[in-house]
């Protein structure tokens, strides 16, 4: 955070706040690690040290619990004091407000506004868990779902009341009460190792069955934000079931490729090679997508991939080519994991509370030594998804669909942007 232009204006309030800051950094760290499509990394967390946004803030996480205004709102600074109820400030609440950041979201199909949800729910579940074991437990959560009127207004009335100092590109998810409650816990340093070793691993994987009470283990509740999200998960294992997947996917699994907008996008997140993956800290190189390779496979796959290329080579049904390429990997997975709402047109809270579920079944398959490799392609067109889930009886709306299994090889972690720039004092 002492990247940030606030950050070097602190007021002495916000100096007695620094385990907080400490804290709600350390967890960033972890949490930046989070998976999110095209590694667009389409978050931002705010931290309100002026009393205006904490009051606001308080007020949202009372309103979501249907109570009025609490203690913690009451003794928030606007009385002048600085809204501290222990001799250096650290037994008071303290308030995150999750945000999407509109200029790292990905815009080029509507199917993508859940995914840019979805990705930044999984991103809060690993800070708030990382905060818990910190010794910040989370004690309430507002959601800003607009309400009516205000998506035509552009702002919420909660936006509205963040201030100047919030980012004009970011959009509030939600705001979040945590509480101190103890100190920090060894098992951090566990939930970093996973959140370090979970990556998406596009790789064949083992064609034996996975055991039935590994799968049993991925599906138990799930704790945090990700806790009462009404998702329902659905391991695809029988032959016919993973042929039916292995065929949506040969017959549409080209979409991306061939759809000019969607894949000048998706184009925009290929790096050249590592160096410049590591500088941008965001996308993936190819490597990222498949595997290592030669340096002159390389050179042939990038001017593939350019989209004046793909434009020309699309009448030629290069993109068939590369959905049966992609439904040859598919095809030997030993299973299909897909999740989806009970709602077919789930809210915001719905949606992010997915994205926590998402995330928290990722690390734990992670745990289990599984990988997942998400194929979203026949998810984002509806006509595509609608086949699907009819032909599997996938109930709701499916959001999530992935191969999983043991992976026959390592994948290297893609990059990240320095998680500090992702975390404002407002
Ligand atoms: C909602 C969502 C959808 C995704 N869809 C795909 C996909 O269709 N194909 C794919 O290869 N990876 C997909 N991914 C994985 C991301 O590309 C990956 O998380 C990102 O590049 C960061 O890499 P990492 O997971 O290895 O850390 C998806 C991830 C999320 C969260």
């Amino acid at each position: 955070m002492t990247s940030s232009p606030t950050s070097t204006h602190r007021t002495p309030s916000a100096e007695r706040r620094s385990p907080f800051e400490a804290a709600l950094r350390e967890a960033a760290d972890i949490a930046a690690l989070s998976p999110s499509s095209h590694n667009c990394q389409p978050w931002g967390v705010a931290w309100p040290v002026s009393s205006g946004v904490r009051q606001a803030a308080a007020r949202r996480v009372d309103e979501a619990r249907g109570g009025g205004t609490s203690a913690e709102s009451i003794s928030d600074g606007s009385d002048g004091s600085d809204g501290s109820d222990g001799c250096d400030g650290s037994s008071r609440s303290e308030y995150v407000v999750l945000a999407l950041d509109r200029e790292r979201e990905l815009t080029s199909l509507p199917a993508h506004a859940v995914e840019m949800q979805l990705s930044c729910g999984a991103y809060l579940q690993i800070l708030l868990r990382s905060l818990a074991l910190l010794g910040w437990s989370t004690d309430g959560i507002g959601f800003v779902e607009p309400r009516p009127g205000e998506q035509e207004r552009g702002r919420s009335d909660f936006h509205r009341r963040l201030g100047d100092t919030w980012p004009a590109s970011w959009s509030p998810l939600c705001a979040v009460r945590l509480r101190r409650t103890g100190p920090p816990s060894g098992a951090l340093a566990e939930l970093r190792r996973t959140a370090r070793a979970r990556v998406t691993n596009r790789a064949p994987y083992r064609t034996e069955a996975v055991e039935p009470a590994v799968l049993a283990g991925l599906r138990a509740p799930s704790a945090g934000v990700a806790e009462g999200a009404e998702v329902t998960v659905r391991h695809l294992v029988a032959d016919s079931e993973r042929a039916v997947f292995a065929d949506v996917v040969a017959r549409h699994g080209g979409r991306d490729f061939s759809h000019r907008q969607a894949w000048r996008e998706t184009h925009s997140f290929l790096r050249r090679n590592e160096a410049e993956a590591a500088a941008q800290g965001d996308g993936f190189a190819l490597s990222q997508l498949f595997g290592p390779m030669s340096g002159p496979r390389r050179l042939a796959l990038r001017t593939a991939l350019a989209p004046t290329t793909m434009r020309v080579l699309r009448y030629a049904g290069y993109h068939r080519v590369l959905a049966r390429q992609l439904a040859r990997v598919v095809r030997p997975t030993p299973v299909v994991v897909a999740m989806s709402f009970a709602d077919s047109v789930p809210g915001l809270e719905a949606t992010v509370r997915g994205g926590a579920h998402l995330a928290e079944y990722w690390m734990r398959a992670t745990d289990a030594g599984l990988a997942l490799h998400p194929v979203s392609v026949v998810l984002q067109h509806d006509d595509v998804r609608t086949e699907l889930q009819d032909r599997l009886g996938l109930p709701g709306r499916t959001f999530f669909v992935s191969r999983l299994g043991r992976s026959l090889t390592e994948f290297p972690p893609s990059r990240r942007r320095i998680a500090s720039s992702a975390v404002r004092p407002i």
